[in-house]
């Protein structure tokens, strides 16, 4: 049986979906944990185990982890955590002791790309991830880290920005580029490691997109599909820390934030090169046809 945190968010809904049509016929059960079942498709609730509560209360992991081969892991974003150490390590601890406990055989978490680098100690909500990745691995189960890029999607925060002024916003400089993907392939790396678990001890997929690519390069392809010219501009890491804070993000994350973005600037990324078998499918000119056009059309 595999375990699916997040099944409402983007990365374990899509994760969901592939796994609802693979395991038809390998007759493997599904259970997720949900916040709110109602939040769930009909057609979805009716094939799978529903366990209620969030994932880092120690009595829903330990009901959900019982009978559990696999698990996919993804810790939500918190803008009221009191630490980074909270939002990450402490959101997986109860999980991690339940690993354990339950015999868990594999897990696969969502992290982020920027191990081994040098800037990978000072990086904010990454350096917080990879402690995370440390945590699971150290409980013996056989464990991959999703190393991810920038997503694509974050581009979905900005729709209203880019239909109404023709303008996003980024802190990283104009032409630096860097690998970004789209959240359908990290679902997708995700149920390949669930699906077929042949896999021992720990390490690190990373899902870094099919190229680099710079803010001009997103504003160029936007511009194209949008068919509109679409403008890049460059925040200062003040001008962010203070956005973040107007939107109430607690001083511990938006500092995370800041400094995460810093280290993209400074290579926290480049890492890892690309390679055929890394190299995720969907162009950021697919994404902004099928998922970004729609959306700002809508
Ligand atoms: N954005 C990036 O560029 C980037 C890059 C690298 C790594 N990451 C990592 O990717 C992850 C985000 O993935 P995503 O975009 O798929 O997430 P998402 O779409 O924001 O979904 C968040 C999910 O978490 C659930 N959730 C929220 N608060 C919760 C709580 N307190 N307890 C239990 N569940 C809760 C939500 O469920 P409800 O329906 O109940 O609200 C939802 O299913 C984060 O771990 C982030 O660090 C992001």
């Amino acid at each position: 049986m595999i375990v699916i945190t997040t099944p409402t968010g983007q990365i374990g809904g899509r994760l969901l979906e592939i796994l609802l049509t693979e395991t038809r016929t390998r007759g493997e059960e599904l259970r997720v944990i949900v916040r709110d079942p109602g939040k769930l498709p009909d057609a979805v609730r009716a094939h799978v185990d529903v366990v209620t509560g969030s994932h880092d209360d120690p009595e829903v992991v330990d009901r959900a982890f019982a009978g559990a081969d696999a698990v996919f892991w993804l810790v939500p974003s918190d803008t009221q955590t009191p630490s980074l150490e909270a939002m990450y390590s402490g959101f997986t601890r109860a999980a991690a002791k339940a690993f354990t406990t339950h015999g868990v055989g594999h897990v696969v978490g969502v992290s982020a790309l920027g191990r081994g680098t040098p800037v990978a100690g000072r990086a904010g909500h990454v350096t917080a991830s990879l402690a995370m990745d440390d945590l699971i691995a150290g409980t013996g189960v056989a464990y991959r880290a999703l190393a991810n890029p920038t997503f694509f999607d974050n581009l979905l925060w900005q729709v209203a920005s880019i239909r109404d002024h023709g303008v996003f916003t980024e802190t990283v400089a104009a032409d630096r580029k860097a690998p970004r993907a789209a959240t359908r392939d990290i679902a997708a790396a995700a149920a390949g490691l669930l699906l077929d678990r042949s896999w021992t001890g720990t390490g690190e997929v990373p899902v870094p997109g099919p190229e680099d690519l710079s803010p001009n390069d997103l504003a160029r392809t936007m511009s194209d599909v949008l068919g509109r010219p679409i403008r890049y501009e460059r925040q200062t890491l003040d001008a962010f820390r203070t956005a973040l804070a107007g939107r109430g993000m607690e001083d511990a994350l938006a500092q995370g934030y800041v400094d995460m973005m810093r280290a993209k600037d400074d290579g926290l990324d480049d890492g890892v090169p690309r390679t055929p078998q890394t190299a995720s499918p969907t162009t950021f000119r697919e994404w902004c046809e099928q998922v970004l056009k729609p959306a700002v059309q809508a």
